[in-house]
């Protein structure tokens, strides 16, 4: 992929402004780089105010033979993933190339023999094990949907994911390690099956040897079935728009959205994305900390790196586990060179000790990354200084679920970099700043909502089933453009920095939380009236809950504490322990605008102690319960 490669400022100048003259010629340079079976007709095909959008048009390619059979003459026997275990006793493996084919192909025979087909989608809910990468790749050689569910959600989190696209099958294993944990897995899948009647088929792994019940005629081993299959699989013809996989990502009312993303220019944007980004070359091996069950690990643990015949790092364990030296460890006994994490971990990681650091050799590194949610100044210098010896520049990458891949970011070694700051738009994205009048703010150092103008390759298509939901989230509140639902600002120089959410969504370690389904997990509770959740900020987390709970009568004279712990018992039930409450608050009643809307603005500023300046609550329905709430604020 030479074409349009950016290894310098003044390239990347060169570079950019050719990306918005002539978008199609320039996507379409570098997609002469990749395996087709037949070429497209047409670059681009859109019409935003529908939230419509085709690339490639009648393009015809299968994703895998660009991430793995086009390697093989070449880096056949190049390690395309290491796997690092949960225990760090357990030996690492080096999977090739020629193997990950093989194991690719037998898996797609597997899924095939057991009926799965072009369009099928498959549910996967599998810890971060080498299956969960086969499974995901065998998929797309067969064109089956993917639905990757990460392994941390609950029975009805699951449930809900499973009915809202109707899977044919799951792929699950009979536990999970992650630390000092085992998880059941098999357990929760069984649980959420109950109400998922499209379900014909479970397939499990064996990873903990937990003794798990099957259920006759719907669960089956996988190891029978895979030693039996062949390694040759024909990768099945798909079109450049044909769905590729659907990933769930909360929003701020209702059922969780599965954004659906589709072949050729998701495969295109994040194969550009990563090798210039990240500076991959040929003898390099990057580590992305994500899970798969995460846009991130999709797009640059996978698909990214795979289709640059990269070698890439898949780890089952967590940061803090045997110790906080796990991830220099892994580093240094893997000569990474590329290591991209969240701040959550990094903010986790600089509250222990520097030994933990300094005892392991780092100079491998050559690029710090950061995902998930701005990244602040104190950790930013923690990671640079301590991590990258100062000397690897922090690609602060910004981006979303649904926009496939990174969109704004540092390229390393060519753009200075500025802490805090995601910097400058990568080639292709034309990000504009918007006032409260849906006007283009012109000029630098302005503030505003961020809008992206012109599609891209690896943007979602559509939420599944429900087009309208995608047109209405991410095209109406500024027509013709799509709307992050972030703030940001531009500085003098027109480097942006993402300043946060503007809507009711709150990162918690980086996970992208709905208020909403959190609130209705509550509501649940017997006694429980009503309730708000808002965010604050948390030295590490970033962002943690504040709930607001108005109680009903009857639950009045119960005792608080149980009260308490029995909620978040709710949230880990209907969503996952990763949305429990750090501070639950009883409250009389909450801020309402006549219209009945609470008014979370001010329960915000409450929960993050910042109450001298509350704004205008005179035009509120009640406002005596501020008072109240400021007063009995935890
Ligand atoms: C939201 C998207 C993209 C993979 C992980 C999260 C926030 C993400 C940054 C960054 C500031 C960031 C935004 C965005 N975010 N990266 N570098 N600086 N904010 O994916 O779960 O879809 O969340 O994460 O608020 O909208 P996601």
């Amino acid at each position: 992929m030479g074409v349009y490669e950016v290894k310098s400022l003044e390239q990347y100048f060169k570079v950019y402004k050719r990306s918005v003259r002539e978008p199609r010629k320039f996507w379409s340079k570098i997609a002469e780089d990749f395996v087709w079976y037949k070429k497209w007709d047409k670059v681009l095909e859109y019409r935003l105010e529908e939230a419509e959008v085709k690339w490639f048009v009648n393009g015809k390619l299968n994703i895998t033979k660009n991430c793995i059979d086009r390697h093989l003459a070449k880096r056949g026997d190049k390690t395309a993933i290491i796997f690092e275990p949960n225990d760090p006793d357990e030996e690492a493996e080096h999977i090739t190339y020629n193997d990950l084919y093989n194991r690719v192909c037998k898996m797609a025979n597997v899924l095939r023999d057991q009926g799965i087909r072009k369009g099928d989608r498959v549910c996967i809910y599998l810890p971060m094990i080498p299956e969960l990468a086969v499974t995901v790749l065998a998929c797309a050689r067969i064109g089956a949907i993917h639905s990757v569910v990460f392994a941390g959600f609950s029975e009805s989190a699951l449930a809900a994911r499973i009915q809202d696209c109707e899977c044919k099958m799951v792929v699950t294993s009979d536990g999970g390690f992650r630390g000092n944990k085992t998880i059941d897995l098999k357990g929760i899948v069984d649980g959420a099956l109950e109400t998922c009647p499209s379900i014909d088929k479970v397939l499990v792994v064996k990873r903990t040897n937990a003794d798990i019940p099957m259920k006759e005629g719907r669960d089956e081993w996988l190891a029978p079935l895979y030693e039996k299959a062949s390694t040759e699989s024909i990768a099945e013809v798909m079109d450049a728009e044909d769905p590729l996989f659907i990933l769930y990502t909360s929003g701020s009312t209702g059922k969780p959205k599965g954004m659906l993303h589709t072949t050729a220019g998701y495969m295109i944007y994040t194969a550009y994305t990563f090798k210039n980004v990240f500076q991959y070359e040929e003898k390099d091996v990057y580590w992305c900390t994500a899970d798969i069950g995460w846009i991130t690990g999709h797009s640059y643990i996978l698909y990214g790196p795979l289709a640059n015949g990269a070698t890439t790092v898949m780890f089952e364990g967590v940061p803090s586990y045997p110790d906080f030296g796990r991830f220099w460890e892994v580093v240094d006994k893997h000569k990474v060179t590329q290591f991209y994490t969240a701040p959550t971990a990094i903010r986790a990681l600089a509250k222990e000790s520097t030994d933990w650091v300094t005892k392991y050799d780092l100079s491998s590194l050559k690029v710090l990354g950061s995902v998930g949610e701005p990244i602040n100044e104190e950790a930013w210098h923690w990671y640079n200084d301590h991590v990258g010896n100062k000397k690897c520049p922090i690609v602060d990458t910004w981006w979303q679920t649904e926009t496939g891949g990174l969109m704004i970011s540092p390229i390393a070694y060519a753009t200075p970099t500025k802490p805090t700051y995601a910097t400058l738009p990568l080639p292709g994205v034309q990000p504009v700043l918007m006032d409260e009048k849906r006007n283009e703010i012109e000029g630098n150092q302005v503030v505003g909502s961020l809008c992206i103008k012109f599609p891209w390759p690896s943007m979602a298509r559509t939420i599944w089933g429900d087009h309208r939901r995608y047109k209405e989230t991410y095209f109406s509140a500024f027509p013709g453009k799509y709307f992050t639902g972030d703030g940001a600002l531009r500085d003098e120089v027109g480097y942006y920095r993402i300043t946060g959410r503007v809507d009711d969504v709150v990162i918690v370690s980086g996970h992208n939380l709905g208020t909403a389904p959190i609130e209705d997990a509550i509501n649940e509770h017997p006694a429980v009236a009503e309730s708000a959740i808002v965010g604050f900020p948390h030295d590490i987390k970033g962002n943690a809950l504040y709930g607001f709970i108005i109680l009903k009568e009857t639950g009045e004279t119960r005792n608080r504490e149980n009260l308490t712990r029995e909620i978040n018992q709710y949230i880990s039930e209907h969503i996952g322990p990763i949305a429990k409450l750090d501070k639950i608050q009883f409250v009389s009643g909450l801020p309402k605008t006549r219209s009945g809307k609470i008014m979370r603005r001010i329960l915000r500023k409450i929960a993050s102690k910042d109450t001298a300046n509350l704004g205008d609550t005179s035009t509120l329905l009640n406002p005596e319960v501020v008072e109240d709430i400021i007063e009995n604020a935890v």
